[in-house]
């Protein structure tokens, strides 16, 4: 059994068929999953899913792509819902300099808002960094030590140790089963067993072999057995330890 970490099932690729996406998790071996907000356009509603389903906890936040509608109103509406039993974390909060949808600067105002949000209600942070890992790290060392996930992992062993020994969690996703993937690999081979957890990014990422379908969290199984083969332990191991280490960094997860 595992817990998908990190999802997003309100993404309309979920439209037609989310009940039964969520209906058969525990037969397709998912314990729970983490469904992360992306903005103020999902905030609510994520945390209204995961109150609706059992298996579903939600993480509330503003995305580095939507920084821009960050608000003293949407802050407010992140700290009412922090408060309820199935909210686990604020997320997906970071930085894109990929995309760029909002201003750089923007982006790191709202970054620093959000960690500061998450240690005053003592929530763990989930975590997104494209191309911008040296003002991530500028902007983490100011809030370290840290609770929380660098989700979908894929920066050098260097990055991991300083990400490490802040505090933080590395979470592996699909991209470590992809063809070439080289870095992930050698952050999947070093991760201490008690700092790593799993994800799909869904619908984003599916692993191969299902690789160019739309994701889901049961996929979550075939980055087990890869992170087994790559760590020569059994996924028995890996799915336990996976699940100790999710429920140790989400403490309200049941
Ligand atoms: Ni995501």
């Amino acid at each position: 059994m595992l817990i998908d970490s990190h999802a997003h099932l309100l993404d309309e690729r979920f439209d037609k068929d989310r009940g039964e996406v969520i209906a058969s998790l525990s037969h397709k071996g998912i314990l729970a999953v983490i469904e992360c907000a992306t903005g103020p356009a999902d905030i609510a509603a994520a945390a209204q899913l995961a109150a609706e389903n059992p298996a579903i906890y939600a993480a509330v936040g503003v995305h580095p792509h939507d920084a821009r509608s960050y608000t003293p109103e949407v802050e407010a509406q992140i700290r009412e819902l922090s408060r309820q039993s199935k909210v686990v974390a604020i997320g997906e909060i970071g930085l894109d300099y990929h995309y760029d949808f909002s201003p750089r600067p923007v982006q790191q105002e709202v970054l620093r808002r959000q960690l500061a949000l998450a240690q005053e209600l003592s929530l763990p942070v989930i975590l997104h960094n494209r191309e911008s890992t040296a003002d991530m790290l500028e902007i983490l060392r100011e809030f370290a030590p840290l609770q929380g996930v660098m989700h979908c992992f894929s920066g050098s062993l260097e990055t991991m140790k300083i990400l490490l020994d802040m505090g933080l969690y590395i979470g592996i996703g699909g991209s470590l089963t992809f063809k070439n993937s080289i870095k992930p690999v050698e952050a999947a081979k070093q991760v201490p067993r008690d700092r790593f957890l799993i994800e799909t990014d869904s619908p984003y990422l599916a692993p191969v072999p299902m690789r160019g379908k739309r994701n889901e969290p049961s996929f979550t199984h075939y980055v087990a057995e890869r992170l087994a083969g790559l760590r020569s332990q059994t996924q028995e191991e890996i799915q336990a330890q996976a699940v100790e280490n999710t429920r140790r960094l989400f403490s309200k997860i049941k």
